[in-house]
């Protein structure tokens, strides 16, 4: 290791006392964390649904039956579709591709109605997308990362029809859609060769008639291959191979609702790759609207949403959900995984529900939970945004660590003014703390490799990485993968956080470290595909680098 020059260190020990004394970094320091930037005024189209992609640019769509967008089509584009709803003729554009590093954004074409969808990005790193509303909902459509690609539309690729249901991605590299509106089963695709739809009861026992309550549920691969699925307020592991449900886990303390449209948010905690120690998987639920409140808010009454998330270790023989209490109550929000494995509770309101003008009292400020800390002391708000994202926004995360935000459209229609909430069309990044310029001294930046097509399980592998800095402490580094989720209503589908095992640290002179870290022992624990991995000191994260693993 490069030994600290002497002068150089009191130097900056004198720089901090004199800093310390002065009176605006007392303010500095009292103040929340994370910054706001607004990205684009208005992408034309409002981000209803959200999927990032390898090549580093971001897939939104709304609905084809909104009328009329703020983008128009290329080349004098037009949709001619007889069924649509709300205007048969559409030069305009319901869907674009964002260019996370130029900051710009291209008009795409879908054909049919995507409104409530769902979708998964396949092992080659393409977007399988299915179902939605009307023409739409047997559809999927196939969306390939490149500069000029656009949307590929497969009719009658789904059994049946699916609008608000749920996607995984498999170990085997197929996807499992699970529900939607009256669809009480499932489906894979590519098809099965003998089985379309097969049945699964646990979806009809969770609806609430005429409320549902169970829509999106949350879907998440447990480290066994089995499949944690939650709807309203519990959940069950299924082995969707068998078709048999094998475990029951027990409902949340207090039986509110948490899944669309009562909507609250759930995460699967990051998930650790230690040596020596089995792997435990945790789910996070948080928010949500109490019993009532659908109903209610239907008749001009808008009751609090949830202020509490129950936490449950899904590989525990005897599962119990833990409760704990958020500093603001929300539904709608968002929980984003960071690559340092705390977590961004993000968008959403106060009171009300999912559903047009059903949501009151945005909520502004994200909160940060870190799930290691004592129970006591995980949750700290964040800086506020001035912009509302209720019903119909979504968040995803970037390869630089930043979080992108969008969307919000409680109308059925583009209603710019005259309501309480207009169509958002704007694009903003929230930046977690851990991206202030403070922090650069102990930022590792990945030297090399530049990316890896082609990591395997239970390898090891070397990242060479940079700190400037003279309190590196090897002792808190770790290699993070993140998947890409496709989220929409609150619900991030596929995304996971693993931290791999990191056997050795070695400092190779100037700065650079050479962090060797141990890859999963299968696909059950993160499948293959397109990861971003980060190299993570103290807490602060590099920016992510494309991995495939298989
Ligand atoms: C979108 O278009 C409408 C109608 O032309 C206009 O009133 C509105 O200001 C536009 N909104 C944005 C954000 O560009
Ligand atoms: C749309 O399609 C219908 C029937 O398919 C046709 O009659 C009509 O002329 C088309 N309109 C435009 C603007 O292309
Ligand atoms: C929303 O927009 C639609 C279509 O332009 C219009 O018919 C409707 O009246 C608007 N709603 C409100 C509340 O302004
Ligand atoms: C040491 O690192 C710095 C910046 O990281 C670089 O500019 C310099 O060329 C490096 N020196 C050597 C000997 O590698």
């Amino acid at each position: 290791m490069a030994a600290p020059s002497f002068m150089f260190s009191t130097l900056l020990l004198l720089l901090q006392l004199l800093f310390a004394l002065l009176p605006h970094h007392r303010t500095l320091i009292s103040a929340a964390d994370g910054n706001w930037q607004l990205l684009q005024k208005s992408i034309g189209i409002s981000a209803m649904h959200m999927q990032l992609l390898r090549s580093d640019r971001v897939i939104m769509f709304d609905r084809t039956d909104f009328g009329p967008s703020n983008l128009s089509l290329p080349n004098g584009k037009c949709r001619n579709d007889s069924t649509d709803t709300a205007l048969q003729v559409d030069c305009t554009a319901h869907s674009v591709e964002y260019d996370v590093f130029a900051n710009k954004f291209r008009a795409l074409t879908v054909q049919t109605d995507v409104w409530c969808s769902s979708g998964a990005i396949m092992p080659d790193g393409n977007l399988f997308q299915t179902g939605g509303f009307n023409d739409g909902e047997r559809r999927v459509r196939v969306f390939s990362p490149c500069r000029t690609c656009d949307w590929n539309e497969i009719p009658n690729g789904l059994a049946v029809k699916r609008w608000y249901a749920s996607n995984h991605i498999l170990p085997d590299g197929r996807q499992i859609i699970i529900g939607g509106r009256g669809q009480f089963n499932y489906e894979f695709i590519p098809k099965n060769i003998v089985a379309n739809k097969i049945n699964l009861p646990f979806l009809s026992e969770t609806n609430d008639k005429g409320i549902e309550n169970n829509l999106y549920p949350f879907v998440f691969l447990n480290i066994d291959g089995n499949l944690f699925i939650f709807a309203n307020n519990r959940a069950i592991l299924f082995d969707y191979v068998n078709n048999i449900v094998v475990k029951k886990y027990p409902m949340i303390p207090g039986g509110e609702p948490r899944s669309y449209p009562s909507t609250g948010s759930p995460v699967l905690l990051p998930l650790k790759n230690l040596k020596d120690s089995a792997i435990e998987a945790e789910v996070l639920v948080c928010g949500g609207a109490p019993k009532g409140s659908y109903l209610q808010s239907l008749k001009g009454i808008f009751m609090a949403a949830l202020d509490t998330c129950a936490r449950i270790k899904i590989t525990d023989p005897n599962p119990e959900w833990v409760m704990e209490t958020m500093p603001l109550a929300r539904d709608m929000g968002d929980m984003i995984l960071l690559p340092n494995g705390n977590v961004l509770l993000i968008n959403g309101a106060g009171s009300g529900t999912a559903g047009w003008e059903q949501g009151r009292d945005p909520v502004l400020s994200p909160v940060l939970y870190r799930p290691d800390n004592n129970i006591r002391s995980r949750f700290e708000v964040q800086n506020p945004t001035t912009i509302p994202r209720m019903y119909h926004s979504t968040a995803a995360l970037l390869h630089d660590g930043r979080v992108l935000v969008g969307g919000s459209n409680p109308h059925a229609f583009y209603n710019f003014t005259g309501v309480l909430f207009p169509t958002e069309l704007s694009l903003e990044a929230f930046s977690p703390a851990y991206l202030d310029g403070k922090f650069d001294n102990l930022r590792p930046t990945i030297i090399a490799p530049k990316s890896m097509s082609g990591i395997r399980y239970r390898k090891k592998y070397t990242i060479q990485v940079a700190i400037n800095s003279n309190k590196v402490d090897e002792s808190s580094m770790s290699v993070t993968m993140f998947a890409l989720a496709f989220n929409t209503h609150s619900f991030s589908m596929n995304q996971r956080l693993l931290i791999l095992g990191n056997d050795k640290v070695t400092a190779v002179g100037n700065s650079t470290y050479n962090v060797e870290a141990t890859t999963p022992r299968s696909g059950n624990v993160v499948p293959s595909g397109f990861y971003l991995l980060f190299v993570v000191h103290q807490g602060i994260p590099s920016q992510g680098i494309w991995v495939k693993l298989y």
